[in-house]
């Protein structure tokens, strides 16, 4: 019902395909709200680890989901906040290893079910960018607009070394793109939702292109699609 009213855009891909800039950038150029499903998944992993639940409990998994106590915010300065039952977790969320625990309860079909309504109720006028694995084909397969954005998995690990270095972090770049390619596999082939390409998704390789180009060929595909 709500998808009718509201402007949904899907952009999903996997990791360091660059969906998660280009989707802020194409939300803010639009003035959609946003939604970063891998955050959720994310969340769920450190909260199960926090509370000493095992990633292959998924009824622990599910009732943790349900209740999961989580906040988007900004603060004054306009910078994006997660909290996490009242704990700042912005950072603490994007290590490797929390992404490699999202990986493993997303496999699970009763989890991804528990997180459904959750990710639809971000769906708010005027509209919403939708980032994640399954946006365009599970949680709103009626958006108007679906991208499905890849990159070759060298320049995907390149683009986390960057990223990482950037923050301070020391890791090495083969086993980040080992760790992404494990993450991939997994992602790709679970049973419930695998990261695949909507059948009307138009597929875009940034392997070698700028956020600027990428974004702008969003948002010109956007303008199609939403003029009529
Ligand atoms: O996009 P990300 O790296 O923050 O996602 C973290 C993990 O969550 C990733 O391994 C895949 C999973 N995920 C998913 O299964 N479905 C989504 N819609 C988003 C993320």
């Amino acid at each position: 019902m709500q998808q009718q009213v509201v402007k949904v855009i899907t952009i999903d891909g996997p990791s360091g395909s660059g969906k998660g800039t280009i989707s802020q950038l194409v939300a803010e150029r639009l003035g959609y709200h946003f939604l970063d499903s891998g955050a959720l998944y994310r969340l769920l992993a450190l909260a199960a680890d926090r509370h000493a639940i095992s990633f292959d409990n998924e009824a622990a998994l599910v009732t943790l989901a349900e209740h999961l106590d989580v906040q988007f915010k900004q603060d004054a300065s306009g910078i994006a906040q997660i909290i996490l039952e009242s704990e700042e977790v912005t950072d603490a969320i994007r290590n490797e290893e929390v992404a490699g625990g999202a990986s493993k309860v997303a496999a699970l079909p009763a989890v991804r079910s528990a997180l459904l309504a959750r990710q639809r109720a971000f769906a708010e006028r005027p509209g919403l960018v939708a980032d994640g694995r399954d946006m365009g084909t599970v949680v709103f397969p009626a958006a108007p607009v679906k991208v499905f954005l890849t990159a070759s998995a060298e320049e995907r690990a390149q683009r986390r070394y960057n990223q990482l270095k950037e923050k301070g972090n020391d890791v090495s770049l083969a086993s980040l793109l080992n760790e992404i390619t494990t993450r991939d596999e997994r992602d790709s082939s679970r049973s419930v939702a695998p990261l695949k390409p909507a059948d009307d998704a138009v597929v875009i390789d940034t392997t070698g292109i700028g956020i600027d180009e990428v974004t702008d060929r969003v948002l010109s595909l956007v303008n199609e699609r939403l003029a009529s």
